[in-house]
């Protein structure tokens, strides 16, 4: 992993050969949702490495022994709709006991501003840390949006993890949010003139859902 400021670049070689087959054209809708499953699993596992672990007494066939387990740490995880729900079973193959919330956004295609359109999270969102999940990273008006949301109910300890993000983003999410880390696999060019990251990978939502 590559760090800069408030951003980790996850370069992990698997992460970055799947992102490519991603951004092809020809990589239709079936090959474009197994790859973001799998891609979300190994970005899970990047951002994961640092979570308390705690001894515990167990019995093997063997004997006894001291082992390691998870401290117990409450997690969450908030896809933003649409895209966001094709990181989702990937991440809770990792973490199968992890609370699930939405944050509906869309982005209003004239004005590139974020719309929020569905909010449910579990009750104890100041106890979770959140991982919130997004494949898009582009102005960060949505991402920027999402997290003011989370915060504005209470969330205190949250993680923004994405698959590709343009610099603007990126930057968005610093000002606003500079206590947010960011996860991506890549950190694009630029965004053009439709607020599309270039190279990117296109609308994710739609080629995830298959409504191009
Ligand atoms: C995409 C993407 C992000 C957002 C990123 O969603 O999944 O949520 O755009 O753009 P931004 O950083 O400029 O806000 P979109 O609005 O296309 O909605 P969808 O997921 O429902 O297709
Ligand atoms: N949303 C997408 O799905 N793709 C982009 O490139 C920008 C925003």
């Amino acid at each position: 992993m590559t760090d800069h400021l408030n951003v980790t670049v996850i370069d992990h070689p698997l992460v970055q050969h799947k992102l490519t087959l991603m951004r092809m054209e020809e990589t239709g809708t079936k090959d474009f949702r197994e790859l973001l499953e799998e891609i979300s699993m190994l970005m899970a596992y990047e951002i994961t490495r640092d979570l308390p672990l705690t001894d515990i007494q167990i019995k093997t066939p063997v004997s006894t022994c001291t082992s390691k387990t998870l401290d117990g740490k409450k997690m969450g995880l908030i896809p933003i709709l649409r895209a966001g729900l094709g990181m989702v079973d990937g991440i809770v193959k990792l973490i199968p006991t992890i609370k699930i919330g939405h944050v509906g956004m869309y982005r209003d295609p004239a004005t590139l501003k974020p719309i929020e359109y569905y909010c449910k999270l579990p009750t104890d969102v100041a106890e979770r840390t959140l991982i919130v999940v997004d494949p898009m990273l582009a102005t960060g008006g949505s991402a920027a949006a999402a997290l003011s949301l989370l915060k504005a109910k209470g969330a205190r300890h949250i993680i923004y993890l994405c698959l590709v993000s343009a610099p603007q983003g990126i930057k968005a999410i610093n000002d606003m949010h500079p206590d947010i880390k960011i996860y991506t696999a890549s950190v694009d060019e630029r965004l053009n003139e439709h607020g599309y990251i270039v190279p990117g990978l296109g609308d994710a939502g739609d080629r995830l859902f298959g409504t191009l």
